[in-house]
Order: C-alpha cells, then sequence, then structure tokens
C-alpha cells in the first residue's frame, strides 16, 4: 500500500531522482563533456513536479509508480531543455539556474543549444526503448509529449512569451492565459495524463485527471510570476525580478500582487474541484494541488 501524505511525495522524489542520476547517455569519450553538461542541469536539484505528478498519476489508476519511470524522466529531460533554452541571450538572458550558473555561462552557449537539442532526442529514445505497456500505450506517451511541447504547447508558449516581452502590465488578459496555458501547462496536463496512460486509465480518467492538471498548470505558472516579483534569488535559485525588468507579460504585471494571488486561489479551486471527477485515491493530487499554490510563502 502506498505511502500516505507528505511521505508519498518523497518516495516518488527519491526513486526518481535515484532513476535519473543512473542515466547514461554515451560513454564515447569524444562526447563526455555533452554528457557533462547535461548531467551539470538535469542534476541540480529542481522541484521534480512534472516527473513526480506523472508516478503520482499512475498510482491512481492502479499502476506502481515506478512503472511510469522512463516516461517520467523523459518529461523532466525536455523540461530541462526548455529551461536551458528559456535562459539563453537570445531568450531570457539569465544567469541562474537551479542555484548554479546557466548552462550557457558555464559551457558556452553552443553547448546550451545541443545539450538542450540533445535532451530532446533522449527523451525520444527513453520512451521508445524503455516504456514498458502496450505498443499502442507507448505511442499515445510520445504523441502526449509531442503535442504538449511542439507548436501548440510548450514552444508556441515561449513564441508569444517572447512576442509580448516589453507589454509588461499592457498585455492583453487572453494572451496572457493563452502564454501561461502553453508555455507551462500543457507540459505538466500531459505529465498528468502520461501517468494515466501507462497505468491503462480509461478516457473518462485520462479526461478527469487533464482537467485537474491544465488548472494545475496554469496556477503554478501564476506562482511563479508572484514569486519572481516576492522571493530572493537565493530562495528561488534564480534571478528574482527580471520579469518587471524585461517588462514580461505576468499575472502580477496585468493584476497586480493581490489580483495575481487571487487569480491563482481560483485556479487551485478549479483544480481541487476537478478532483472529484476521478474514481481513486486523490489524496496525493490535492497535497500537490495546495504545494503549488503555497509553494514559497
Ligand atoms: C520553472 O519550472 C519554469 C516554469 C515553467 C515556471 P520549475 O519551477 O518546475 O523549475 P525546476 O524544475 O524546479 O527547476
Ligand atoms: C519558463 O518560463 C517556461 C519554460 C521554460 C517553458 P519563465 O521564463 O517565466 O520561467 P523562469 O522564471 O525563467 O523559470
Ligand atoms: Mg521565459
Ligand atoms: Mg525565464
Amino acid at each position: 500500500m502506498a505511502e500516505a501524505g507528505a511521505g508519498r511525495w518523497e518516495s516518488h522524489r527519491i526513486i526518481f531522482e535515484e532513476y535519473l542520476a543512473g542515466l547514461s547517455f554515451t560513454a564515447e569519450p569524444e562526447l563526455s563533456v555533452l554528457q557533462e553538461a547535461m548531467r551539470y542541469s538535469l542534476l541540480a536539484g529542481g522541484k521534480r513536479v512534472r516527473p513526480t505528478l506523472c508516478m503520482e498519476a499512475a498510482l491512481v489508476f492502479g499502476a506502481e509508480p515506478e512503472v511510469a519511470l522512463p516516461s517520467a524522466a523523459a518529461i523532466e529531460l525536455i523540461h530541462t531543455y526548455s529551461l536551458i533554452h528559456d535562459d539563453l541571450p537570445a531568450m531570457d538572458d539569465d544567469d541562474f539556474r537551479r542555484g548554479r550558473p546557466t548552462l550557457h555561462k558555464k559551457y558556452g552557449e553552443a553547448m546550451a543549444i545541443l545539450a538542450g537539442d540533445a535532451f530532446f532526442g533522449e527523451a525520444l529514445t527513453l520512451i521508445t526503448v524503455h516504456q514498458k505497456g502496450r505498443p499502442e500505450q507507448v505511442l499515445e506517451v510520445v504523441q502526449e509529449l509531442a503535442d504538449s511541447t511542439g507548436v501548440e504547447g510548450m514552444v508556441g508558449g515561449q513564441v508569444i512569451d517572447m512576442a509580448q516581452t516589453g507589454a509588461g502590465s499592457d498585455a492583453d488578459p487572453r494572451t496572457l492565459r493563452m502564454i501561461h496555458e502553453f508555455k507551462t501547462g500543457a507540459l505538466i496536463k500531459s505529465s498528468a495524463r502520461i501517468g494515466a496512460i501507462v497505468a491503462g486509465a480509461p478516457e473518462s480518467g485520462k479526461d478527469a485527471i487533464s482537467d485537474y492538471a491544465a488548472e494545475l498548470g496554469l496556477c503554478f505558472q501564476i506562482v511563479d510570476d508572484v514569486l519572481n516579483a516576492t522571493a530572493t534569488t537565493e530562495e528561488l535559485g534564480k534571478s528574482a525580478g527580471s520579469d518587471e525588468e524585461q517588462g514580461k507579460a505576468t499575472f502580477v504585471g496585468v493584476y497586480g500582487l493581490e489580483g495575481a494571488r487571487r487569480e491563482a486561489d481560483e485556479s487551485v479551486g478549479r483544480a481541487l474541484g476537478a478532483l472529484s471527477k476521478i474514481d481513486g485515491d486523490t489524496s496525493g493530487l490535492e497535497q500537490l494541488a495546495l504545494f503549488v499554490r503555497h509553494r514559497g510563502s
């Protein structure tokens, strides 16, 4: 029987961290610097929200969380690639990430671009070679990741984010919501769906957990906006105050700090409300929603 309370998340995290640390992408000495750069970013202590959500979703639908590990790791690889590219001078031009100098600061821009690209390929290998399940399930996992990271997903969200940089408080609320849903919400939603898929959940279960995770993803980015404006660089492990400096389109810019907190409350309320449609023990998902809303405060 799965552990209850915070212990369950800690248990997912420990299992996941061990799996991630054990991944080796090459034994070729010529490529050791690429592998070293990838591990520099990957093993720098992210919160692992997406992979542990994926493992918890598998558990909710009756599988052992470990079954989802290859897909959960693929998600974290892709998330890490998105962070490395997000920090590049051509994008947010940030010097700190996960408590360390950004990858391009340490290894140069070319390596940062290529390490990000390599993560995408290695993510596909993890799923297609190592994810257990019927071929249709494995294909569905690949489809989810492709959809959530493509044009109407993470990359599309980043494009609109960049286009809106400078808009600040003038950003249109509808466009702002679209940025957050695409750049952050899509991958968080697919993390939950992928856990459900590998557990063999019915369509109704996948849809129900999608509704929860879509709201969770929106709330996650609203809180990220709030923390960028209120926390310190030391607390965040990445540059605080950068959104305002760059005129980013954020919930804080458009709604103000209190307004953004209210939007986050409403969003987490909708996430919690969606849990009633899921058959199974949703106490872990409830805890995650509360963590996402209240982290850092
Ligand atoms: C940061 O994501 C980028 C956003 C989408 C807000 P996380 O806050 O999950 O970053 P890590 O993985 O913990 O470093
Ligand atoms: C990052 O968004 C989103 C992705 C990497 C897809 P932000 O640029 O708002 O996040 P931080 O503050 O750099 O983590
Ligand atoms: Mg950005
Ligand atoms: Mg950024």
